[in-house]
This record gives C-alpha cells, sequence and structure tokens, in this order.
C-alpha cells in the first residue's frame, strides 16, 4: 500500500488560521453592518419625534393650528346677527391625507441566498436584522430602455400590494432602497417569503397533483383574483410562476408588475401587451384594447389545464402559433359562438376553416382531458370559451359545481409538502416565455387557418373505435 503521505489538499495550520481570519472577518463586518442600520433606524425615529413635536407645537391648546390659512373671504367684524364673525365662520374640514417618510435601508436585511436571478429581474431571501424574520426582495424591474424614472409599472406593483389584504395574495412588508438613492435600480420589495412556486413544483413533482389537490389550489386561485377583481384590479399576468405556495398548503398570488387599476367601464385604450404568451387569451392576441377581468380568467383556465398534466397547456411559439393552438383546443369562433369578434383588429383577415372542417371545430377540451369529470370540464370549457363574455366570473367560479363534487377539495393542512427551492441557493434560467415588455405589439396580419383541423377527424377515432364526445 502506498505510504499515507499527506494530501496536498489537506488543511494545514496555514489553512486553518486563514479560514479563522476570514470568519473574524466576515462577522466583523456582518457586526459593522448591523450596527450601522441601527445607527440609521435611530436617527430615523428621532428625525420622526422631532416632526410629531414640531407638529404639536404648531397645534393650539384646543388641538387646532394657531396659524391657519384662510380659504374663506375676509368678513366684517360682526355679522348681521350682531354676533362676532369668529364664531360663525366656516369650519375648515381637516382630512388625514397619510404622510411621506423615508424608506428605510436595504442594510436592514441580510441576504441568505438568491431566488431568482433573469434578464432584468431578481429576487433573494434575506433576514432582517433586527427581528432576525425572513423575506423576499425582490428589486423593483425598470426598464432598462428608459432609465429615465421610475416606470409606472413599478409605481402600480407598489400602490397595489400596499393596498391588498387577502390571504391569497402575497404580502407587501415594506418598500426599501439601498445607499446610493440617486441609482433608480436601488428600490426593494420586501415581501412575505413563501416557500415554493406552483411552476418549480410541477417541474419537480414526480407523480401530478390528486383531483382534490387541484380543487383546492383552483378555489384558492379564483378566491385571490376575485378579492383583485372586486377591487378593480387586474392582475394581468397569472401564471404559474407568479403564484407561490407555502408548507402550509396555502397559494399567494404574486407578481403584481403587470397589474393595474380600472374602472366599470375599463378605460377604452389599454395595451395589449399583457400577460404572458401561453397564458393570453383571444382577444388580446386578436388585438383588443377594450377587455376585463376575463383575461385573467381564461389565464385561469391555462393554469386549470397545466395543474392536470404538469405541462403548460398552450405553448405557442409566437401570437399566431398561439392563436392556431387556441382555436384547436376551443374550436373557432364564429358569429354565433363570439358575436362581434370580426370587428378586433387582427381578426378581419384571418381565413377561418368553413364547410365541414368548420363542423367538426369544437371544442377538443374533452378529448384532451379524458379524465376530468364532467363537472370539471364544464369548467375548463367556460374559463376556455374563446367569447369573453362567456367566461364565469372568479365569483361565478368559486360556487362551480365542480368543487362540491367528489372528491372534495383537500384541506390546506393536509398538504403535502416539497422540499424548497427557493430555501437555497438557485439561479433560474427558464426556457418559457417571459411577460411582454412594453413597445409595439405583434402585427398579426392576413393568417390562414383554414386547414387547422384537418385530420383531426382521423386522430380522434383512432385504431377502430371512437372517443365519445361527451
Ligand atoms: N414572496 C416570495 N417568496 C418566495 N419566492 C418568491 C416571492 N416572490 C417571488 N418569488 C420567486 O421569484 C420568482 C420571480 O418573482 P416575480 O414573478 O415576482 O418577479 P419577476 O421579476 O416579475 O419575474 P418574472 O419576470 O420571471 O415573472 C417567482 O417565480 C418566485 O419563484
Ligand atoms: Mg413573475
Amino acid at each position: 500500500m502506498a505510504s499515507k503521505g499527506k494530501s496536498r489538499w489537506a488543511e494545514t495550520e496555514e489553512d486553518a488560521e486563514l479560514a479563522a481570519r476570514q470568519k473574524r472577518e466576515k462577522e466583523e463586518k456582518k457586526r459593522m453592518k448591523a450596527e450601522k442600520a441601527r445607527r440609521q433606524q435611530e436617527a430615523l425615529e428621532a428625525q420622526k419625534a422631532k416632526e410629531a413635536t414640531a407638529a404639536t407645537q404648531e397645534d393650539g391648546d384646543d388641538g387646532r393650528p394657531v396659524k391657519r390659512r384662510r380659504l374663506s373671504p375676509e368678513a366684517s367684524a360682526t355679522n348681521g346677527t350682531g354676533e362676532a364673525a369668529s364664531n360663525t365662520a366656516p369650519k375648515l374640514l381637516r382630512f388625514n391625507g397619510g404622510g411621506f417618510g423615508k424608506c428605510r435601508s436595504v442594510e436592514n436585511y441580510d441576504k441568505l441566498n438568491d431566488i431568482e436571478e433573469g434578464a432584468y429581474g431578481w429576487v433573494a431571501r434575506a433576514k432582517e436584522l433586527a427581528t432576525g424574520k425572513i423575506v423576499a426582495l425582490k428589486r423593483l424591474k425598470i426598464d432598462p430602455k428608459d432609465r429615465s424614472g421610475l416606470p409606472v409599472t413599478g409605481l402600480r406593483e407598489i400602490q397595489i400590494l400596499r393596498d391588498c389584504d387577502h390571504r391569497n395574495v402575497v404580502k407587501l412588508k415594506e418598500v426599501v432602497v439601498g445607499e446610493d438613492t440617486r441609482k433608480i435600480e436601488n428600490i426593494f420589495l420586501a415581501l412575505e417569503f413563501v416557500e415554493h412556486d406552483l411552476k418549480s413544483i410541477l417541474e419537480d413533482m414526480p407523480e401530478p397533483f390528486l383531483a382534490s389537490e387541484v380543487k383546492t389550489l383552483l378555489l384558492q386561485l379564483a378566491s385571490g383574483v376575485s378579492y383583485l377583481h372586486d377591487h378593480w384590479i387586474l392582475h394581468r399576468d397569472l401564471k404559474t410562476s407568479n403564484l407561490l405556495l407555502n408548507n402550509r398548503g396555502q397559494l399567494k398570488i404574486a407578481d403584481f408588475g403587470m397589474a393595474r387599476y380600472v374602472g366599470d367601464p375599463p378605460p377604452p385604450k389599454l395595451t395589449q401587451l399583457v400577460v404572458t404568451l401561453w397564458y393570453r387569451a383571444p382577444e388580446l392576441l386578436l388585438g383588443a384594447s377594450r377587455y376585463g377581468a376575463a383575461i385573467d380568467m381564461w389565464s385561469i383556465g391555462c393554469i386549470f389545464g397545466e395543474l392536470l398534466t404538469r405541462e403548460p397547456l398552450l405553448q405557442g411559439k409566437n401570437e399566431v402559433d398561439e392563436l392556431g393552438l387556441i382555436f384547436d383546443l376551443c374550436g373557432v369562433p364564429n358569429e354565433d359562438s363570439w358575436p362581434g369578434f370580426r370587428r378586433l383588429p387582427n381578426a378581419r383577415s384571418l381565413r377561418l376553416p368553413s364547410g365541414k372542417d368548420a363542423r367538426t371545430a369544437g371544442s377538443a377540451i374533452r378529448v384532451r382531458f379524458p379524465l376530468l369529470t364532467t363537472a370539471g370540464v364544464s369548467l375548463l370549457n367556460g374559463l376556455l370559451a374563446l367569447d369573453p363574455e362567456k367566461r364565469p366570473t372568479a365569483k361565478e367560479m368559486l360556487a362551480h359545481e365542480y368543487f362540491r363534487q367528489d372528491p372534495k377539495p383537500k384541506q390546506e393542512a393536509m398538504f403535502p409538502t416539497f422540499p424548497s427551492k427557493a430555501g437555497q441557493e438557485r439561479r433560474r434560467r427558464r426556457e418559457t416565455p417571459n411577460a411582454p415588455m412594453r413597445g409595439g405589439a405583434a402585427e398579426i396580419g392576413a393568417v390562414d387557418f383554414s386547414g387547422i383541423f384537418t385530420g383531426r377527424e382521423r386522430e380522434e377515432k383512432g385504431g377502430g373505435f371512437a372517443l365519445r364526445m361527451v
């Protein structure tokens, strides 16, 4: 046997000393960082206290400000009744307009590991130094082509997350800023940390979700979306990577980078460049600039399909391909099934199947999901209705028969747990498409879909038996 000579990789005393020194330096750095954050916090609190005392000193003993801007015209000392004018002078209504405060520094957090590092986005797991609480820090996205200011999408993301309070919507704890506040990219959202996103779970799980689990997830998704729509918020980028799941089986809707408030009726000119291609509703692909909550319901339909098969449902390579896949699965539209669709900008020059081909051009959802119950197919068919008016609202979805039938939705607490990828070092590079960036919408132009159903009949009948279309 070879002599037991010391390997050249073995640790020497020098190595050990170096490691100890590095450890000491790291600890010292950490201590300094915590000390700095503490001092900043103290200064901030002192400043706030100073402002508060200044404000109370300005007020009189009766709580009213001593100096007040007079808004009414100068009145004479007495009025007609001889009473002192000050007794009848119109009172100023005072509203609490909230206040602006300085954001805390990102130095109050210690980064633990990256969760996601994409072309523009960055999300990391971090620990708040003062409390030890774990959060997800998300850097606010900026438009790389336009660095002139905070993009409206970022402002909306902050505003909407601050306004939302629902168990199925991710919570924003605070907005923090980096040292150099002149750098626009130094703005971070500190979000409640959620262990998984549905996309990562679906990619890694050996078996698909059980029907009872799919129901629980869909109910939570519909409940969150119903809350958003009730509060006039369109999410506009629902997809499995934007749905988080914690270890207690609770689903949280995240990523409000595309979301916005809308009124009723919605504004006449909304951008069509919303929703990641595979989850984008046909009216958007056909160029509608007036759309509503139904675009989110279409995305929920796509998510439903994905939960059942673990594969995104409609993986188009571009807008035209996506439309082709939609028509292939959901049937082609006509004036009966979708009144007025021909008036949409990109629909005018479409060539669709006619004659015998058009008759076989109905929905193929039943065939694609042979194991789904009739109630399940009816819900999926409804969510993936080409005509947005025919899709159920989130509230209607919550009341759907599918959720009342056996197997019943599984209790959240009984949900299986999964190893958390977000809790470890992770740099993902997905091949799936991203949410669209600002810019011009794709022109679809004159596309010929008239042959897309040729051969479908043969496919469905197969070798000597026919699938029953119920
Ligand atoms: N609160 C959170 N807790 C844990 N992980 C999170 C949280 N928020 C986001 N993530 C993870 O980071 C990923 C990206 O987050 P998000 O979608 O908000 O950012 P994004 O930059 O808009 O990303 P993308 O462009 O890929 O949609 C999510 O898919 C999820 O895996
Ligand atoms: Mg996202």
